[in-house]
């Protein structure tokens, strides 16, 4: 606290992102990082733009990302915005699209970083309590919001819902931005991208930092109707014009080109994500049906905490969230085989 701040910084609860600790042969599984890394082709297209031409700011648009991106998922340009993450894209989504007087609705066990955003342009939000099995219920997405968000598959749950029921919430509040979080539909999930030519209301928000393997380059993106994307790129342009630098830019591109990669990537998280499922509930975890690249686990008459710093003396970090209806569950990242392996021991050891 300091006489030089506003009052706005006085009151904000900010984001806690998972640590990212500089310890040789951590077995890192706790921020949803892609073990595999990006693709070769990521690599080479970010080396070739390493030259005398960063001296030079970077198209203010993206455009090039726009139409790889647009050209992958089959829909125009003007339907695309990108930004520096999609924590960034959310930012914009927030203060461009929901209605500030009135609560914005979202899962009560969700991302955090919704809540502060709400603090940060003071918004009131109204979680939505998910049902005892920690899935989402359309039906109590029928009251009045200033917009409404979730991810899909959840987060941390990994719980998906089929879009037959994410049309349901779409064709309840037509009045209303909804926005589907799909950080990580590319493990298992369906995107709702294909609806958006039938609903003016549904944003789909994705990351090249899950599926991609890109997290350290940070690129976001965004996929609506054209008229929710002007309301993006305005409060875009009146915040930073250029949010994606040449390299992501370069590297973004190559990532949608190398389709190849990408799908070995995934099925190699999917089936690794079902072994790790596999061998804890053998150890008496409950672990909730995921489609995204973590589970969420409890076992049942231990501390999630306990665990966690078990795991942690043997040099394994998962995310553990000290909050109501979940502090009995660790967050676990699909690591590589062998990191996956060193998990199941480690519990076992436990
Ligand atoms: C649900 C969800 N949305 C968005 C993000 C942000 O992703 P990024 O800013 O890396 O694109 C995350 C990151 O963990 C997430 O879990």
């Amino acid at each position: 606290m300091s006489k030089f701040w506003s009052p706005l910084v006085a009151t904000l609860v900010p984001y806690t992102p998972g640590e990212q600790p500089q310890i040789p042969n951590l077995v890192k599984l706790n921020t949803n990082e892609n073990p595999y890394g990006p693709s070769p082709k990521v690599i080479e297209a970010i080396k070739t733009e390493l030259n005398d031409n960063l001296r030079l700011y970077p198209d203010p648009e993206g455009d090039a990302l726009k139409a790889a991106i647009a050209s992958y998922y089959q829909v125009d340009r003007n339907q695309v915005f990108v930004g520096n993450g999609s924590d960034e894209v959310l930012a914009h989504i927030f203060y461009a699209l929901f209605q500030h007087g009135q609560p914005i609705l979202f899962p009560d066990v969700t991302y955090s970083f919704y809540p502060v955003y709400c603090g940060l342009y003071n918004i009131p939000s109204n979680p939505v309590a998910l049902t005892d099995s920690f899935e989402i219920n359309p039906e109590d997405y029928k009251q009045p919001n200033g917009g409404i968000i979730f991810p899909n598959p959840n987060a941390p749950t990994g719980r998906y819902l089929p879009l037959d029921r994410v049309e349901e919430i779409l064709a309840a509040n037509p009045d209303r931005v909804v926005v589907v979080d799909e950080a990580y539909v590319d493990f298992g999930g369906e995107t709702a991208i294909r609806l958006v030519a039938r609903y003016p209301n549904l944003l789909v928000c994705q990351t090249l930092s899950k599926a991609r393997s890109l997290a350290g380059l940070r690129v976001g993106f965004a996929v609506g109707q054209a008229e929710l994307i002007e309301a993006l790129e305005r409060v875009k342009n009146s915040f930073n014009s250029y949010p994606l630098d040449r390299l992501a830019l370069a590297g973004a591109v190559a990532a949608f080109e190398d389709h190849e990669w990408f799908e070995k990537c995934c099925q190699g998280v999917i089936s690794e994500r079902e072994r790790v499922t596999g061998a804890l509930e053998a150890q008496g975890f409950e672990v909730l049906p995921s489609k995204a690249n973590f589970i969420f686990a409890r076992k049942p008459g231990v501390e999630g905490e306990a665990l966690a710093r078990g795991l942690r003396e043997q040099g394994i970090i998962v995310r553990h969230f000290n909050k109501p209806r979940i502090s009995d569950f660790l967050r676990i990242t699909i690591g590589t085989a062998e990191q996956n392996d060193a998990l199941i021991a480690g519990l076992k050891s436990l």
